[in-house]
């Protein structure tokens, strides 16, 4: 039996060296080592043998068991070290290779014209003034000077609420009542910024959705030309030093008297497109002196203040800054557009 145990001993060592991976691995320790491997069963079958050779038996076939244990943990770590340096060559991170850009969001075009505007007039002492998008027939028409079945309400194609006298606001006009109704008597230089509804057709200029940027100014001296210099000098920070500006009379119930303002088309060079409507203008803006009702309506005695209001649409002129030729690309969310911006 000491003769099995010795050729137990060296068969299993030599087996052990050729072992390869976690499966051969366990194989061997099956095969030597596990609950039905032969030195197992000679340590089970001790009591067969005669009894003077029995202590010694027992003795060899423990250490045979304790070297081989240890053999197996020792080639156990071995083949665990080589997997590991074999995995951190096979899959060795490369710092050379170009990273994966990390997609970045980017702030939509009428936010950043409206940021751009923001700035400009706040260097001009504008406060900024925030009014609600949901109004009354009363603030959106009444107290601009538009009563019940004035024809002039038909120049804003509203959308009505189920609410009687609610409506999405058509322009943000009514911002100025409720800054005089919460200022008056003091002066004001504001601008409201926001969103506007009009249900009306859909085109290249033309969107239902659009913001705008009311300006209003009361005091005890303004006049027509502080209107016009104010509004030219934006223009020239917008655009250019040079950029072509005009104004056209024109007609609304709020201002008297009461004008358009008109940029040089930008997106076709003044040639005619779908923008400037063929006629290499496009306006960005209507304004005018507060029509002495309406100051009246804010609280304001209009023998001693007068103002002047305009109100602009950013869209129009994110279109002539960077030559968009449809006004419905703002709101599409298509990603390949706001990308570009
Ligand atoms: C008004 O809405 C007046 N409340 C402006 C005003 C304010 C006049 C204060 C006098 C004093 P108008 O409808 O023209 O006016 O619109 C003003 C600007 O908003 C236009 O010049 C244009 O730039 C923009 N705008 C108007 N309708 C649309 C639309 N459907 N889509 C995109 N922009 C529009």
């Amino acid at each position: 039996m000491q003769e099995r145990l010795e050729k137990l001993l060296q068969e299993g060592l030599d087996e052990l060296d050729s072992a390869q991976g976690e499966y051969g691995l366990q194989s061997w320790k099956v095969k030597y080592l596990g609950r039905s491997a032969e030195l197992s069963e000679v340590t089970r079958s001790l009591g067969e043998f005669p009894k003077e050779e029995r202590a010694e038996i027992g003795r060899r076939a423990n250490e045979v068991k304790v070297a081989l244990q240890t053999a197996y943990d020792s080639r156990a770590g071995e083949l665990r070290l080589h997997a590991l340096e074999q995995s951190l060559s096979d899959d060795r991170i490369d710092v050379t290779l170009p990273g994966r850009p990390i997609a970045r969001g980017r702030i939509h075009p009428s936010n950043s014209i409206l940021r751009q505007i923001n700035h400009i007039f706040a260097d001009m002492g504008f406060q900024v003034y925030r009014s609600r998008e949901v109004e009354t027939d009363e603030y959106n028409f009444e107290l601009l000077n538009m009563p019940p079945y004035h024809p002039a309400r038909d120049m804003w194609d509203t959308f009505y609420t189920t609410e009687p006298g609610i409506l999405l606001r058509t322009h943000t006009s009514p911002g100025q009542i409720h800054v005089m109704r919460e200022r008056a008597p003091e002066p004001i230089r504001v601008i409201l910024p926001g969103m506007c509804y009009r249900y009306e057709q859909i085109t290249a200029r033309a969107e239902i959705q659009f913001n705008q940027v009311e300006g209003l100014a009361v005091g005890k001296t303004i006049t027509f030309s502080d209107l016009k210099g104010t509004l030219i000098s934006f223009a020239k920070r917008m655009f250019n030093e040079n950029i072509g500006t005009r104004f056209r009379a024109n007609h609304f119930p709020f201002t008297e008297p009461s004008a358009e303002m008109d940029i040089e088309c930008l997106v076709c060079g003044g040639e005619g497109c779908a923008v400037c409507k063929k006629t290499g203008w496009v306006e960005i803006l209507g304004c005018g002196m507060v029509h002495p009702n309406v100051l009246e309506n804010g609280g304001y005695d209009p023998e001693i203040f007068s103002g002047f209001a305009f109100g602009m649409g950013p869209e129009r002129i994110a279109m002539l800054k960077h030559r968009i030729d449809d006004i419905r690309y703002f709101w599409a969310n298509d990603l390949r557009w706001l990308e570009q911006f």
